[in-house]
């Protein structure tokens, strides 16, 4: 089963050869797909040869291929995880039963419903992220972004695969209306807050890769539990390459910081920005802004739809199997402060299967901090006395039960004025948007060389020196 068929026209590990319909289907689809591709792709670079690595095998070693591609011939592929033998459903009130093949009819609509905006959030951030390349850091980045990019892709035909092979004729209307939205397009947004918010330059793209893609690591953790087995194969892959982005996110930022440091002591008044860099207040409000925002993409504290897709055994706990010993969850409670309608909080106790989605967020607070406190270490080691903080699970949400309260980044309530006079110390205002912008007007293409805000990377790619050739663009 890991082999996978290279000379088809898709390539694939689930033999697409054998079910001509659903070939023909997808096969039809994949042209679509390149237009969106060369649409709203990266903008000035589709010609250019990237070193990329692709998918040839799902084999735990080894299934990465090093070589130059042009992006548009990247081979966007099919691929499942092996399937593991007499699969049970690990948790819920089918715990026990056979894990399913095809769809439930009484959980088509829900699994159709979480698989499509699973997949809406990859094209979302191709989108995202198309005009980036314009003003890399770097080669080494430029490379990275675009291996970020055609995986975010892949990962929409991993998702329009699951939509085509068991949902019929609405996953294949489905599957087209992916190629439809546009992110931050008012008419036909993306399905999700943070997929329309601009990615417009690199310090936003590194914590985006940190922080949001961290959230896609834990909707795929729980999506790889599900009940449905196909569901939980592709998932179990795509984590693979998850892994890939989240570290050109932390690596990013750590570089920025470390740069930041450089700078810092350069400057008789340890002022980064006067040497051209990015200080450290600034940094802090990128990461409560991303954060905050990556967090609300779990859902509301209190949910009445997490608790069935747990009952059903559609979406699970992160690692249900290693994390937790009661895979009924059918006893124990959560208690949250919920605002009262005098401005006051009550204690609400909420059973466990209700607090699904706090429960997985919990697991992402703690680790995104991980990342943090490596972060710090970079600054406590050029002897800098800051340390970056992750801000409370209350600032800054726009969903669930403290959606549009005005916290501070401790969690304490303030009034509307206090929120005003402050929130350009919290996140980022458009002064620091201007000046962060006004750092990357210019790409630099230069082998080896980087950007003034960044510092190089310890190492470069598969062994690679970190002034090989990552991308050979013809500027002219
Ligand atoms: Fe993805
Ligand atoms: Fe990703």
């Amino acid at each position: 089963m890991s082999s996978v068929i290279n000379s088809e026209r898709i390539p694939n590990n689930v033999h697409l050869g054998d079910d001509r319909k659903l070939q023909r289907a997808l096969e039809a689809w994949q042209p679509r797909f390149i237009d969106w591709w060369k649409e709203m792709g990266p903008e000035g670079f589709q010609e250019d040869q990237v070193y990329l690595r692709t998918a040839i095998s799902v084999d735990a070693d080894g299934w990465a291929n090093f070589d130059y591609v042009k992006m548009p011939e990247y081979r966007w592929g099919i691929f499942l995880a092996d399937p593991v033998k007499d699969r049970k459903i690990g948790f819920g009130d089918n715990m026990g039963m056979d894990a399913w093949q095809t769809v439930p009819g009484e959980h088509r609509n829900t699994l159709r419903r979480l698989i499509v905006t699973q997949g809406d959030t990859e094209p979302a951030s191709v989108e995202q992220q198309r005009l980036l390349g314009q003003t890399c850091p770097s080669l080494y980045d430029l490379r990275n972004l675009f291996q970020v990019n055609v995986e975010e892709g892949r990962h929409l035909w991993a998702m329009v695969y699951l939509l085509h092979s068991y949902f019929g004729r609405d996953g294949r209307e489905e599957a087209e209306a992916l190629l439809e939205r546009r992110s931050g397009n008012e008419d036909k947004p993306r399905i999700l807050g943070a997929f329309n918010e601009p990615c417009n330059h690199w310090l936003s793209f590194f914590m985006f890769t940190y922080f949001t893609d961290r959230d896609g690591k834990y909707q795929l953790l729980a999506l790889a539990e599900s009940g449905f087995d196909p569901l939980s194969r592709t998932t179990r892959f795509m984590l693979t390459e998850e892994a890939h982005h989240m570290f050109v996110g932390e690596k990013g930022v750590g570089r920025v910081l470390k740069r930041t440091c450089e700078l810092m002591k350069k400057n008789s008044n340890m002022d980064a920005r006067a040497e051209g860099g990015i200080d450290l207040p600034t940094l802090q409000k990128y990461v409560n802004l991303w954060y905050s925002v990556s967090l609300d993409l779990f859902g509301g504290e209190i949910s009445s739809n997490a608790a069935n897709y747990f009952a059903a055994g559609i979406k699970g706990r992160a690692h249900e199997e290693r994390s937790y010993e009661d895979h009924m969850a059918l006893e124990g409670s959560m208690t949250f402060d919920v605002p009262t309608s005098n401005g006051g909080f009550e204690k609400q106790e909420v059973p466990l299967r209700t607090a699904m989605n706090e429960i997985l967020r919990q697991e992402y607070v703690a680790d995104s901090q991980r990342g943090i406190d490596n972060w710090n270490k970079i600054i406590r080691k050029a002897d800098i006395d800051f340390e970056i903080t992750l801000p409370s699970t209350r600032f800054h949400r726009d969903t669930g039960i403290y959606a549009g309260m005005k916290f501070d980044p401790s969690g304490r309530l303030l009034s509307d004025e206090e929120w005003e006079k402050k929130k350009g110390d919290f996140l980022p205002t458009a002064e620091d948007e201007a000046y962060i912008k006004s750092l990357m007007t210019k790409p630099i293409f230069e082998p080896g060389k980087m950007a003034n805000w960044i510092a190089p990377p310890a190492k470069g790619i598969k062994g690679r020196p970190v002034d090989f050739v990552y991308v050979r663009h013809d500027a002219s």
